[in-house]
């Protein structure tokens, strides 16, 4: 008991006295209450009601900087007239990697190699990217498979009525571990649970860690995750799996082409000799690729499901125009289905994975456009209402509309300009710049599959009594939708 009570008392000494440390010093302006007390009654309220702060700063200070304290310290919300500059930065100033070592604590949750030495990024950009074609039918058979498990009446019934996000976790999680690893492991339920439960925690971790000095990071993480999250379990079968993969490649053997092969290919020696490694690499992917495609799935979806009966009939009858024409699902099929595209677009627009993006950190004094000075050691980002909701660019902002840019496709002659995965200024649910999303055309190719095949061979409705699809992150939450 003594020891309980010692472990939460330093606990609660070092968060203050962390806290105290971390409180706002930019000599900007903050939201929230003053004094560092209400530092941290603020940094504790930006856990459920982070879009209300952002949202009184944007009210009070316009495009002007501003402080919002959270649970990793000040984050600075600059102006959009910022873009431009957070874009074309090099890192020397303007810093991404840094931001996600910070956000996601990556040296204590995963390992500094990550960082370090980034060749997952690689793998995905060159590697993954140009074998895109060659995943799908792997990927469509997991989706049938997965799917008509996920969506089994049960005896004597006509249809199932499953938590969509969860599912939709579940499905992508499945599917896209049936390229990276192959069908062993992304038909092993255990291994599903534990790497999506890994995928989970690590931002909720990370959020905890930030308020400790560096040296008890590590440490805390692997009590805690021990118990609940982290690499632990996921690795149990993931690293015996990796470790044949290695044995094959040494005996020059052919394997299967996953994800995990061309991660291989790119491994240093010392990550060969210690699959333990190697092994952090894939749950850093699976931690990049499940939650993103999950969120954008599940508000496709439950806007789909929200679409009257002729116009599920329209998209339904250009994806099966698109199979007809090329053959059945393939790279140029999948481009023809322009209204599945437009509404993945959409959701990208309107929902993004948050209300702000181009998450940095500045490594040295940075002047923005104002000529504000914001100093060294910050985390910066972009409140992203301002590109997304500009009714100069996007008609109409507040309303959802699925068939947004399919309309304007057929208007105008670029066939790329208003696709899925195009990254512009007004634009940005993939970031932008040298680090933008890497995995967008994987996570597109996925996604587009998986709706078409659903709506191809199941009717889709909200629960009972549910009119339009849930708000922002009420998403994630939980809600339910019939399928
Ligand atoms: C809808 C799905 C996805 C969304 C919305 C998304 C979003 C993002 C964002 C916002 C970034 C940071 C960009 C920046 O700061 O400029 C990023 C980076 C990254 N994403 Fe994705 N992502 C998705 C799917 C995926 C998938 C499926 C993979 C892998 C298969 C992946 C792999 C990566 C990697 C490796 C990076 C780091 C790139 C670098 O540091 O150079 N992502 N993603």
């Amino acid at each position: 008991m003594m020891l309980l009570e010692t472990w939460v008392a330093t606990s609660v000494g070092l968060i203050v006295f962390t806290t105290y440390l971390t409180h706002n010093r930019t000599g900007l302006p903050r939201v929230g209450k003053g004094g560092p007390i209400g530092f941290i009654l603020t940094a504790l309220k930006s856990i459920t009601s982070f879009e209300d702060l952002l949202e009184e700063g944007l009210g009070k200070y316009g495009d002007k900087a501003f402080v919002v304290p959270t649970m990793a310290g000040s984050l600075v919300i600059i102006g959009i007239d910022n873009v431009e500059k957070v874009k074309n930065s090099d890192d020397s100033i303007i810093n991404q990697p840094l931001s996600v070592v910070e956000s996601l604590q990556l040296t204590h949750t995963m390992n500094s190699r990550q960082q370090a030495l980034p060749y997952q990024a690689v793998v995905t950009r060159t590697d993954l990217t140009r074998a895109i074609g060659s995943f799908i039918p792997e990927v469509l058979d997991e989706t049938r498979l997965s799917m008509s498990e996920a969506f089994a009446p049960k005896a004597g019934e006509k249809s199932a009525t499953v938590p969509l996000f969860h599912t939709m976790t579940h499905l992508i999680a499945r599917i896209s571990n049936r390229a990276m690893l192959g069908t062993t492991l992304c038909r092993n339920e255990t291994f599903l649970h534990d790497v999506i439960r890994f995928a989970e925690t690590v931002v909720l971790y990370a959020q905890l860690l930030a308020w400790f000095p560096k040296m008890l990071r590590s440490p805390i993480y692997f009590l805690a995750s021990s118990k609940y999250g982290g690499p632990r379990e996921p690795t149990k079968v993931l690293i015996p799996h990796l470790k044949g993969l290695i044995a094959e490649k040494g005996q020059g053997l052919e394997s299967s082409k996953t994800i995990a092969d061309f991660l291989l290919n790119h491994a240093p020696p010392e990550e060969i000799a210690n699959p333990e490694l190697f092994a952090m690499r894939v749950l850093n992917l699976n931690f990049g690729s499940i939650h993103t495609s999950s969120i954008f799935g599940s508000h496709a979806l439950f806007h789909l499901a929200s679409l009257s009966e002729g116009e599920l009939d329209g998209i339904r009858h250009e994806i099966v125009e698109a199979l007809d024409s090329e053959g059945g699902y393939n790279k140029a099929s999948l481009s023809k289905m322009r209204k599945l595209d437009s509404t993945l677009r959409e959701v990208g627009r309107f929902y993004g994975l948050g209300p702000i993006g181009l998450n940095r950190v500045l490594v040295k004094p940075a002047v923005l456009e104002d000529g504000t000075i914001v100093p060294p050691g910050y985390n910066i980002a972009i409140p992203l209402k301002g590109l997304h909701f500009d009714p100069s660019v996007y008609p109409e902002p507040e309303k959802f509309d699925c068939f947004r840019f399919s309309k304007l496709r057929e208007t105008e002659e670029s066939d790329v300009k208003h696709g899925f995965t195009t990254i512009e200024r007004n634009f940005v649910p993939f970031g932008l710049g040298r680090h933008a999303c890497p995995g967008r055309f994987f996570a597109s190719m996925e996604l587009k599959i998986m709706l078409a095949h659903m709506l191809l061979n199941y009717d889709i409705s909200l629960p009972d009594g549910a009119k339009e699809a849930p708000k922002g992150n009420e998403v994630q939450r939980g809600r339910d939708a019939g399928c």
